[in-house]
């Protein structure tokens, strides 16, 4: 039977500016070309997550505006399946991103409808425990997350949570998770380093996978074009490398590596496989422009997937 994975998590217009380099605080650059494009981790979480074979649901909000239309339509191409979308009165959220000539980016998110999506119905929660896979982020309400965690827990369905951004969670949270996706920044965040911000803790991943560990059963620590390490509370440690690729655009990247990596959990695949599979989600995502826009279908990702990780005869 094909894997479910229901996504609640936000959606976002992104206003994307290419410039040679990004601006520093009080700094103003000249930039290059000007582009939208649907995006918000949780709707690109989504599209990645159908893209790469599951059946999607999103449970989210977007704003009664033109962003609102565009984002449906973008959900509805993918395939994403959107009895849970909200409209609401007032914007949709819109992230104003910077993508350098070295394809690093800035992001400032404006939440908008997403901040309006405080209330899971029976309806919802029936949803979620009826999916394989519950997959949550941080651009909307702590309490919704909370809201969805506990009709994961009642249903049995596995919680992955991206605490992307980073934001402190409580314990009650995070004693729900049974896979926690995060970068350096936040999970130095998580783990009480220093407001995430002093980089040679955010550093010392051995640190910051123990700190993680005391909190939630299984951490999935992304490390860029590195790739990422591992470690559950069975003792598992592992770490895969991220095929090499030219990247133009790492925006989205850390959605593409979540949703797959979401689809292969709930698939049931050994968690190496399901974490090599993922990271080649995530650099096929870096070497395409813009956020919904790069996200890999299927076939892309089994293509580099083999390429980087099978033994070539
Ligand atoms: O992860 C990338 C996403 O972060 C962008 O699409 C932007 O909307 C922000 O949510």
């Amino acid at each position: 039977m094909t894997a479910s994975v229901v996504v609640v998590g936000s959606a976002n217009m992104d206003l994307v500016v290419a410039t040679p380099t990004l601006p520093r605080p009080g700094e103003t650059v000249l930039g290059e070309s000007f582009t939208t494009v649907p995006g918000g981790k949780g709707a690109n979480q989504a599209v990645a997550a159908a893209r790469a074979g599951a059946r999607c649901h999103f449970l989210g909000a977007v704003g009664l505006d033109a962003f609102g239309d565009e984002l449906k339509g973008c959900l509805a191409t993918a395939g994403v399946e959107l009895d849970g979308l909200r409209r609401v009165v007032g914007p949709s959220g819109v992230a104003l991103i910077a993508v350098d000539a070295a394809a690093e980016n800035l992001i400032v998110v404006a939440p908008g409808a997403n901040a309006q999506f405080t209330v899971l119905d029976a309806v919802d929660r029936e949803l979620i425990e009826s999916c394989d896979v519950l997959l949550c982020q941080l651009e909307i309400p702590l309490d919704t997350v909370a809201q969805a965690a506990a009709a994961a827990r009642a249903g049995q369905t596995a919680f992955i949570l991206n605490a992307a951004p980073a934001r402190p969670l409580s314990a009650g949270l995070l004693a729900l998770v049974d896979v926690l996706v995060v970068n350096q920044t936040e999970a130095a965040v998580l783990a009480g380093l220093d407001g995430g911000r002093d980089a040679s803790r955010a550093d010392n991943v051995p640190e910051l996978l123990a700190g993680l560990l005391a909190a939630v059963p299984r951490v999935v620590l992304t490390l860029g074009a590195a790739g990422v390490a591992y470690a559950d509370r069975d003792g598992t440690r592992l770490e895969v490398g991220a095929p090499p690729v030219a990247a133009v655009d790492t925006t989205a990247a850390g959605d593409a590596f979540t949703g797959a990596f979401a689809v292969a959990w709930a698939q049931g695949r050994p968690v190496e496989e399901a974490l090599r599979w993922a990271c080649a989600a995530g650099a096929a995502c870096a070497q395409h422009w813009g956020a919904s826009t790069s996200l890999p279908l299927r076939p892309d990702i089994d293509a580099l997937y083999e390429r980087a990780y099978q033994p070539q005869p």
